[in-house]
């Protein structure tokens, strides 16, 4: 076999791409390496969301470049959004690229690295192509959490953002295809699934018959062996009564929602193209906790969007206090090639974004650990990963509402099982815990 080593940047669409990749491969005679000397192909899966993102890429590729100068069998390819934005400054700046393919292209990529092969020159490949559901994984890499990609693809043209220009037409799978990925995965031990998508909540509504998200989770929540359904990213603009009253009713559907903000500000979120106002929002968020009283949040926030007064930020500010998030993202704004915010005028300087940046980060961390003082003493459902980070001695998990606890198992705990732990401590990224009760009890307990 020869070897595969893969690279991945970004989100977790571009995690499960790169995982479908080396299943297709594998038919290809090749089998994954972590190691970068000792693989026959490279690929590195690239990331366009922001500067920062690409900066990595380019100082990756190289580094490989190096590495191709010794071993020049060597095949890199370049994969995902990068390439389809940068198709033409990879090959400039990145000498030694031998494939560039887009999303569109992965189902291809055993005959694209079989071409680089027979034809020694390289081969770009970043148009569109039809829908396929790859479900191919590398072998041993049974997941107890795995990603489904539902939909591909983003419509929403928010002002900053690079993605539908990455990523393309927003596309849904078809429910068939997305079960049938779900029953072969759990079959094999995984025993909770992240649909995924850019606008999740939008799925189905581009298939015929029409369908929609909370449908798909009710198929989901049939299949045996699967105890836990999770899904992101959701855009508020969408997110529906119906899908909230989905996360209320359907029990293996965790209490944890995503739903990017990204400002504070009606003005701001107007020139972002969102959608939503800040009222709607909050009264979104009212539904939602009315529905579901455990409901965790989590979000995206932008800082220094073009023209971002400081009364802007502070609307975010007090939009993050208000709403008591679970765990806030904050980014930077990055101009994005081709997005209309890129030549807005009044944009934000570095040194403003940095401000803005730790000043909200320093609210959120305190709106966060208030929310957190709520699990203390309480006993929740911890789906068991495997040992502890810092003392392998103890066993990780996660709750229902996407937190990290360690406990002591003491034996009486094993990866894959559903545990009702005790919270006995609240640490600023974790929780402590102690089993509140045997495994067969508690798979009891949570349904
Ligand atoms: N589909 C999601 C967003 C996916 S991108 C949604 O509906 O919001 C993930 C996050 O990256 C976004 O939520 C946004 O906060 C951030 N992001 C996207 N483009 C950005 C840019 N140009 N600069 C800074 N952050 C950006
Ligand atoms: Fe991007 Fe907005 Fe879609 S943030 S992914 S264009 S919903």
């Amino acid at each position: 076999m020869a070897k595969l080593h893969l690279i991945t940047y970004g989100c977790q669409m571009n995690e499960y791409d790169s995982e479908r990749v080396a299943g297709l491969l594998k038919a290809h005679a090749y089998e994954l390496t972590d190691s970068e000397t000792e693989a026959d192909l490279i690929l590195v899966n690239t990331c366009a969301i922001r500067e920062k993102a690409e900066e990595k890429v380019f100082s990756k590729l190289g580094q490989l470049r190096a590495l191709k100068a010794r071993r020049p069998e060597l095949i890199v390819g370049v994969m995902g959004c990068m390439a389809q934005l940068h198709q033409g400054e990879i090959q400039r700046r990145a000498a030694g690229v031998d494939l560039v393919f887009g999303s569109p292209a992965i189902a291809k990529v055993g005959e694209l690295v079989e071409r680089v092969k027979r034809e020694g020159r390289p081969v770009l490949e970043t148009g569109e192509a039809p829908l396929v559901k790859i479900t191919a994984t590398p072998a041993g890499t049974s997941h107890l959490k795995s990603y489904v990609t539902v939909m591909e693809g983003c419509e929403k043209r928010c002002t900053f953002c690079v993605v539908p220009v990455t990523r393309g037409r927003q596309r849904s799978h078809s429910p068939e295809s997305i079960l049938a990925e779900v029953r072969g995965l759990a079959a094999e031990g995984c025993r909770e699934v992240t649909l995924l998508g850019q606008t999740v909540e939008m799925y189905g509504r581009d298939l015929a018959p029409l369908t929609d998200l909370a449908a798909l989770m009710e198929r989901v929540e049939a299949i045996e062996g699967i105890e836990r359904i999770r899904f992101t990213t959701s855009n508020p603009f969408n997110f529906t009564s119906r899908l909230i009253h989905a996360i209320r009713d359907i029990p293996k559907v965790c209490e944890y929602v995503h739903l990017p903000l990204q400002s504070g500000s009606n003005r701001v979120l107007e020139r972002m193209n969102r959608g939503y106002t800040r009222q709607r929002y909050l009264e979104l968020i009212a539904e939602l906790r009315e529905a579901v009283p455990e409901v965790a949040l989590s979000t995206d926030l932008i800082v220094g969007f073009p023209g971002e007064t400081e009364d802007d930020f502070e609307a975010t500010l007090d939009m993050v206090e208000r709403v008591g998030y679970d765990n806030v993202f904050v980014f930077r704004y990055s101009p994005r090639p081709g997005t209309p915010a890129a030549t807005m005028p009044e944009q934000i300087p570095l040194e403003v974004k940095a401000q803005r940046n730790s000043r909200l980060l320093e609210v959120a961390a305190r709106a966060a650990a208030e929310r957190s003082r709520r699990l203390q003493d309480r006993v929740v459902d911890v789906l068991v990963d495997g040992p502890s980070r810092k003392n392998t001695r103890e066993l990780q998990g996660r709750t229902r509402c996407n937190r990290v606890v360690n406990f002591e198992a003491d034996g009486r705990a094993a990866v894959g099982d559903i545990v009702a732990i005790q919270i006995t401590d609240v640490l600023p990224h974790s929780l402590r815990g102690a089993l509140a009760s045997l495994p067969e009890e508690t798979v009891c307990l949570s349904r």
